[in-house]
């Protein structure tokens, strides 16, 4: 960015920067426009158009002879985008055909799942989410895109930013939980870790704010089921985090597969003109999902291509992945007058000027660097901070009698589980680019603390090979090994046992209807637990899970979700104390499938407690509590923290600020971090307001045995709520304030708001 040496102050550079900007935004417009004027209908809807690759799919694969028609359209100037297509070789090659072949040798752009990590797996993004560390999570996409730029892509296909409430959804692996100002901050966090401050540079990629909207929202938890939600909560909830994608300059949205209230969202306009284009301003372009387009007709929503094609286009779908269907349809509506000149010039617009911004007009093949590629992909820069984020995303649930962390001379340890030995599970879903098998498993890293160190696998958790796109068989009949873990544990000091879910459990296509221990896990726990009781429990999944029988029993368990390439490491140096641990569940973990979705977040309800004793008429279960299985923010540390002295310091009106103070201390010997959470409750409002909504958090580092006063400022923007026409709304009104490291926290301060 341009710094003038002769600016008085920060303002007056920013105005300059800011000109800057504008300007070349508008030669970049007008670079834009001359193209467009030497454009083709054929070649403008080619823009339009985005094919899978010719190595591996991440939807329904495409038949043999598509691939030389794919090849012959690129000539022909009818590919705007490649999806799936990786490594500078191969993507050189390609470029070169349309930057060479084709009339006007436009760039292709190339996109890739990128969505936590590229060939070095960084941990799943709700594994990310649970550190609450923004700048660590931007570092983490930063690295991501450095690797995937140095393989020669140009966009990925992240961040996702749905939220959800439902973890019988296989997706919620790869967003950031329940609450959606925890996830607009991860999402500014993401985009600006992909792209960079300059487009233009070798290391950034264009992100993609997906799925909008409200696809985490699927009736049942069941993939691609529909989505009816309130409008309170599409404004509150559900379009936050891609509000906030779009302010941190997100340069493409991509559409989800979900109808939302009868539209599906590839034909939406409310969602993507009203909402998107016009209301929120957005000037990047809007990429289907995989064949989104083309299920208009099994959604009952299009009765052929032609229409489909029609409704997606005039709705705001800029580009087509892999429904062929705008190259098919496209020509003939606009010769029709079915679908307007406009409409397609101001999709392709927006198309063309992202690839300006990107460079890819200045130099095609400034990804295809070979060296680069040597030299970044693996490397140890990238080693490390997936190491770090690993460490960061580690929660502690429980540690009762301090089993944790381990001694590292003098105790006898026992680890046993499939999963502890398991290289390719911890890589998680979206494992992109990664090397089969290539993560440090549990037990590799735990060796390197105890040379004594005894394993025990137990029965398999998959029976066969697992692929990407299909079932995982969960082993549910063959005890073999069981035995030999059981009688193992006798004469141990402790057992370490790894549990929970592979990482093809969880990602798209892989709901589940149970939230159990899959497979033989709950039954090997427990008869291992009859021969020994002090286990730590380190979980692998990618979503939440209703364990009350471990919670009740197990004196000590980590979540260590799917962690990525360094999973062994970090969970090692968790385990033996070399890390304290600071995360913080970002999703709740329910008791039990009947009390899913579950969320902290959730309205009182006019019948919220019990009135008298076994009076009935209240909202309740008669078999199940109302309370989870652990709370939404909720995470120990090895330090132990205190909250004191909270008070509302000044005076308020609706458009100041109301200041909360309170002091954190860190009664241990250890130093810690703790995130320190504030949420909020607007007692009585037009529209009815959550029992508790995050509005602020802190990750503080506090030394042993010292206290610090924590500061936090709310303002309208935290203040207030979309009403049901969209609108930002303030009332004035009694408050409460929570302060504390989970949700659950009762610690809270009531004031009122003044005009
Ligand atoms: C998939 C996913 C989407 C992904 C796209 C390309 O179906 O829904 O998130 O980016 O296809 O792989």
């Amino acid at each position: 960015m341009f710094c003038c040496i002769s600016c008085k102050n920060n303002n007056e550079r920013n105005l300059v920067n800011q000109q800057m900007a504008n300007d070349k935004k508008s030669v970049i417009d007008q670079k834009v426009d001359s193209l467009l004027s030497l454009m083709t209908l054929e070649e403008k809807i080619g823009q339009m158009n985005q094919y899978n690759g010719f190595m591996d799919f991440t939807g329904p694969v495409p038949n043999e002879e598509d691939i030389e028609r794919k090849f012959e359209h690129i000539k022909k100037g009818y590919v705007g985008s490649i999806l799936n297509v990786r490594g500078v070789e191969e993507i050189r090659a390609v470029q070169k055909i349309a930057v060479e072949q084709s009339r006007l040798g436009i760039p292709l752009i190339f996109g890739f799942d990128v969505i936590h990590g590229y060939q070095t797996m960084s941990p799943i993004p709700l594994a990310e989410a649970a550190s609450w560390d923004l700048k660590a999570i931007k570092e983490s996409a930063r690295l991501a895109a450095k690797e995937a730029a140095a393989a020669g892509i140009n966009w990925t296909f992240a961040p996702m930013v749905d939220i959800s409430r439902d973890a019988r959804w296989g997706r919620v692996m790869e967003g950031a939980g329940e609450d959606p100002y925890l996830g607009s901050k991860i999402a500014t966090a993401r985009v600006k870790g992909f792209q960079g401050d300059d487009l233009s540079d070798k290391e950034s990629i264009i992100a993609c704010a997906k799925h909008f909207a409200a696809y985490g929202f699927p009736e049942s938890g069941r993939e691609y089921n529909n989505a009816d939600l309130g409008t309170s909560t599409l404004y509150n909830v559900v379009l936050p985090p891609f509000q906030a994608a779009n302010s941190a300059g997100v340069r493409t949205f991509m559409n989800s597969f979900n109808q939302l209230n009868g539209i599906p969202a590839t034909a939406n306009s409310f969602l993507l003109r009203d909402i998107l284009k016009e209301k929120w301003s957005f000037d990047g372009f809007v990429v289907s999902d995989w064949g989104s387009v083309a299920e208009l007709i099994p959604h009952g929503y299009a009765r052929d291509a032609s229409i489909a094609s029609k409704l997606a286009v005039n709705a705001g779908t800029d580009m087509d992945m892999e429904s062929y269907f705008y190259l098919n349809e496209l020509v003939k509506l606009v010769n029709d007058d079915q679908v307007n000149t406009s409409t397609i010039n101001d999709a392709v617009r927006r198309i063309l000027k992202v690839k300006f911004e990107l460079g890819l007009f200045d130099n095609p093949y400034k990804y295809c660097d070979k060296n680069l590629e040597k030299k970044i992909i693996g490397s140890t820069e990238i080693a490390s901070g997936a190491l770090d984020m690993a460490l960061k995303s580690v929660v502690l649930l429980k540690n009762e009698n301090q089993t944790l962390p381990l001694k590292k001379k003098g105790q006898k340890v026992l680890l046993v589980g499939a999963l502890a030995s398991d290289k390719d599970s911890p890589l998680g879903n979206w494992r992109a680019a990664a090397i089969e098998n290539s993560a440090v498993s549990i037990l590799e890293g735990m060796q390197q603390y105890d040379e004594n160190l005894i394993y025990s696998k137990g029965p398999e958790l998959i029976l066969g090979k697992t692929e990407f796109a299909k079932e995982v068989q969960i082993n549910t009949q063959d005890r073999f090994g069981m035995k030999e873990a059981i009688q193992a544990a006798k004469d141990v000091d402790v057992v370490v046992m790894v549990l929970g879910e592979h990482g093809l459990q969880s990602g798209e296509g892989r709901s589940r209807s149970r939230l159990d221990l899959p497979g033989l896990q709950q039954e090997l726990l427990e008869k291992v637990f009859k021969v020994n009781r002090n286990i730590v429990l380190v979980l692998n999944n990618g979503r939440p899970l209703a364990i009350p029988w471990a919670k009740k029993n197990i004196p000590a368990i980590v979540e260590a979700w799917q962690l990525g390439s360094q999973s062994g490491n970090a969970v090692a140096q968790v385990l033996y104390g070399d890390y304290n641990p600071s995360g913080k569940l970002p999703m709740t973990f329910p008791r039990s499938i009947g009390q899913v979705p579950i969320y902290y977040n959730h309205k009182s309800t006019g019948r919220p407690n019990l009135p008298s004793a076994d009076f009935v008429f209240w909202s309740h279960y008669q078999d199940e509590s109302n309370e989870p299985l652990w709370a939404f923010g909720h995470g120990l540390s090895y330090s132990k923290f205190e909250y004191t002295d909270l008070k509302v310091v000044n005076n308020y009106s609706t458009n100041g600020i109301v200041k909360v103070e309170l002091t954190l201390t860190n009664n241990s010997n250890r130093k810690g971090k703790e995130v320190v959470q504030l949420y909020l409750k607007d007692k009585f409002s037009k529209v009815v307001r959550p029992v508790k909504e995050l509005k602020g958090f802190q990750l503080i580092e506090l030394a042993p045995n010292t206290s610090i006063q924590v500061k936090f400022e709310l303002a309208d923007r935290e203040l207030g709520f979309y009403d049901n026409e969209g609108k930002w709304f303030i009332e004035q009104g009694d408050f409460e304030v929570y302060v504390g490291g989970s949700s659950s926290t009762d610690l809270s301060r009531s004031f009122k708001l003044l005009n």
